[in-house]
């Protein structure tokens, strides 16, 4: 008997590991339902949706109808008579429709007895990719841009890859833009990209350089209210839009970080947008135009978007969205959000994300975003938006991400742009159950590994409200320290964190930068009062002495102390838990997402040794008996250089 057993179990082992043992190499992203062979009956309304449910459906007989009234990109689901009926007033509603009900099948859902209704939150859920025309990707980990030689095989897989989670739009290049994005040779690539796309209900959208017309045109002034300069900009329109009669319009970083924009000319972001906007007012296009702005001199970087833009509330025309980042200086583990949300009431505003993880670790961390998305949809109604924009992480590594579980993040961008009210839970599980065939309590505990990755990043990164402590030009590591002759203060940490003998932190209170005040009543009162603060933007909103009590009892240091500490051990209870899936997950992810995840355990040691042992040169307070010591010597760190510019991700980190 106890033989039998053991052979049983043997051949029970056998088969699990011969299911784990097929390699995957994480190209087919979440779509990896196999060709059904054809079997099923697909009736209706030819397009997209009928070719993807011909190849992947495995049920009965669906049919696909086109009905008035519906709202754009909408769709229902019915059980009706032994068929599925799936009904839009659009293709793309239709589509979105297939996907739902082949993610159904794919997450092993009932497929009976349907009567769903879905409409997308936004009209607009577009991703932003910052690719130049060499390959390079900004802030990209995962490869060079799919767009430079762009490969048909690929490019369906990303259309399909995206419409799959309802993105339908998308940017091409870098908000850095290229004079010659414009290019009349740039224009015929991009027309390729979108009749690629256009089948899936995707439009293509361009970054424009906003001295095109003296880059590229030769005039002698961008000058928005400049008649040669409309005209050459009308012209350019038209060129496009004969090209790619659905081109989706502008996105304008204008008059940041040295891009070139209207105030050079002595004109307003409003005279520079408008301008944009009536010359692609005939073609339906839209500018989406950034909020992202900051100068040297001011004495606090989180006030000066709604400086700038506070004054323009009401002046934009109406196919102007205004793009605001999620959190008012860039995209850190934690922000609060950018309070021109809250205060802007007469302009249309778009929020955008960064799915690519410039500040968390790049692709060698396993964070997942959607819990930092929806916190930040706890403070600004998802209603008050028109849009959301999203920066890409998709590059041409096999696996698209460079990190597997990387994709979850573009997965859930597109899932929360669709619908902003389903949980961080909901999305990871949905993504996890079709990329992974994790069952059961493996897919719980890796439920709750994804679940908690984004606080466990902020905890051995930057706890407690600190922000932009890291290296000067990749942002990989810590550099708390960072602060060379000659470069602009406000691009080095200490502007931020303000570390001395008192404490640490910035005084953004109404005695301070008065940054506070740029936030509603009730939320001004709360950050302004050091004990009302929230803990976790403590150090974001004020200088915050070192024995502070915390709410734990503990003094503010020995609180850094153990959260640094805390982040530590969360990544590797996440290396140990992976660990635990390797009989469940083909060896080749298995292996890939060990090394990585071995990276983070290793890396958020070296930031807790770095900032630890920095900020105690100023706390002078000893690290408690409870806190697991550095192990690491800060004068190597201090000389400790990644070699990498801001389009690689870094093989490891500190290894010494
Ligand atoms: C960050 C990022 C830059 C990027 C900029 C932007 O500062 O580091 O690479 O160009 O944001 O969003 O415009």
């Amino acid at each position: 008997m106890k033989r039998i057993l053991i052979s049983a179990l043997v051949l029970l082992l056998a088969g699990w590991s011969m299911a784990a043992a097929d390699n995957e190499d994480g190209s087919r992203l979440w779509l990896r339902l196999d060709n059904a062979n054809a079997t099923a009956t697909i009736t209706g309304v030819k397009g997209t949706a009928m070719t993807e449910l011909q190849t992947y459906w495995q049920g009965g007989p669906v049919v696909l109808k086109r009905q008035k009234g519906m709202g754009q990109d909408g769709y229902t689901i019915k059980s009706q008579g032994g068929k599925t009926l799936i009904t839009a007033a659009n293709d793309a509603g239709l589509l979105y429709g297939a996907y739902h009900l082949l993610r159904l099948q794919q997450t092993g859902q009932s497929c009976e007895g349907l009567d769903i209704k879905e409409q997308p939150a936004y009209d607009l859920r577009i991703l932003n990719h910052w690719d130049n025309p060499n390959g390079t990707v900004e802030r990209g980990f995962a490869g060079k841009s799919i767009f430079l030689n762009p490969d048909p095989v690929r490019m369906k897989t990303y259309a399909r890859a995206n419409a799959s989670i309802g993105i339908n739009g998308t940017v091409l290049n870098n908000v850095n833009a290229s004079p010659q994005a414009l290019s009349t040779e740039s224009l015929q690539k991009a027309k390729g990209i979108a009749d690629q796309l256009r089948p899936y209900g995707i439009r293509v959208y361009l970054s424009i350089n906003f001295a095109s017309p003296i880059k590229l045109g030769g005039l002698k002034t961008a000058d928005p209210l400049n008649a040669e300069v409309i005209s050459w900009w009308k012209d350019k329109v038209n060129e496009i839009y004969r090209l790619i009669p659905d081109f989706g319009g502008f996105l304008v970083k204008a008059n940041s970080e040295g891009e070139p924009g209207p105030q050079d000319f002595g004109r307003t972001h409003a005279d520079g947008a408008n301008m944009l906007a009536e010359v692609l007012r005939p073609h339906k296009g839209i500018v989406m135009w950034r909020a992202f702005v900051y100068a040297p001199q001011s004495n606090d970087r989180a006030n000066q978007a709604y400086l700038e833009f506070m004054p323009l509330d009401g002046q934009f025309a109406d196919n102007v969205i205004i793009q605001i980042k999620n959190g008012p200086i860039d995209f850190q583990p934690r922000e609060p959000y950018s309070p021109l949300f809250t205060a802007m009431q007469k302009t249309p505003m778009m929020v955008e994300f960064q799915i690519t993880q410039e500040y968390l670790g790049a692709a060698n961390h396993l964070v997942y975003l959607a819990p930092m998305w929806k916190e930040f949809f706890s403070f600004v109604k998802p209603a008050s938006l028109k849009a959301m924009a999203g920066v890409a992480n998709i590059g041409d590594d096999i696996n698209w991400c460079g990190h597997h579980f990387a994709q979850a993040n573009w997965y859930a961008f597109g899932r929360l742009a669709w619908n902003p009210q389903l949980s961080s839970k909901e999305i990871a599980e949905e993504w996890l159950t079709q990329t992974f065939s994790l069952q059961g309590n493996n897919k719980s505990e890796m439920l709750s590994v994804m679940l908690d990755s984004r606080e466990a990043c902020v905890s051995y990164m930057m706890p407690l409200g600190i922000h932009h402590i890291f290296a000067g030009t990749h942002h990989y590591g810590p550099e708390p320290w960072y602060a060379p002759k000659g470069v602009r203060a406000d691009w080095t940490p200490p502007y931020y964190h303000k570390a001395d003998a008192v404490g640490l932190g910035f005084d953004r209170t109404t005695t301070g930068s008065g940054n506070v005040k740029q936030y509603p009543e009730t939320l001004c009162q709360l950050y302004n009062d050091i004990n009302s603060c929230p803990e976790n933007l403590l150090t974001w909103f004020h200088h915050v002495p070192w024995d502070y009590r915390m709410k734990s009892g503990r003094t503010f240091w020995d609180e850094l102390c153990h959260k640094y500490d805390e982040g530590v051990h969360a990544t590797r209870r996440f290396l140990a838990v992976w660990d635990a899936m390797q009989p469940y997950v083909d060896s080749q992810r298995f292996n890939e997402v060990q090394h990585k995840l071995r990276i983070q355990a290793r890396d958020a040691e070296w930031w807790r040794d770095a900032c630890l042992l920095y900020f105690q040169t100023f706390s002078h307070r000893p690290i408690p008996q409870d806190v697991e010591h550095p192990v690491h010597n800060l004068d190597e760190m201090m000389q400790f250089k990644i070699r990498i510019g801001m389009y690689e991700n870094p093989e490891s980190g500190y290894t010494k």
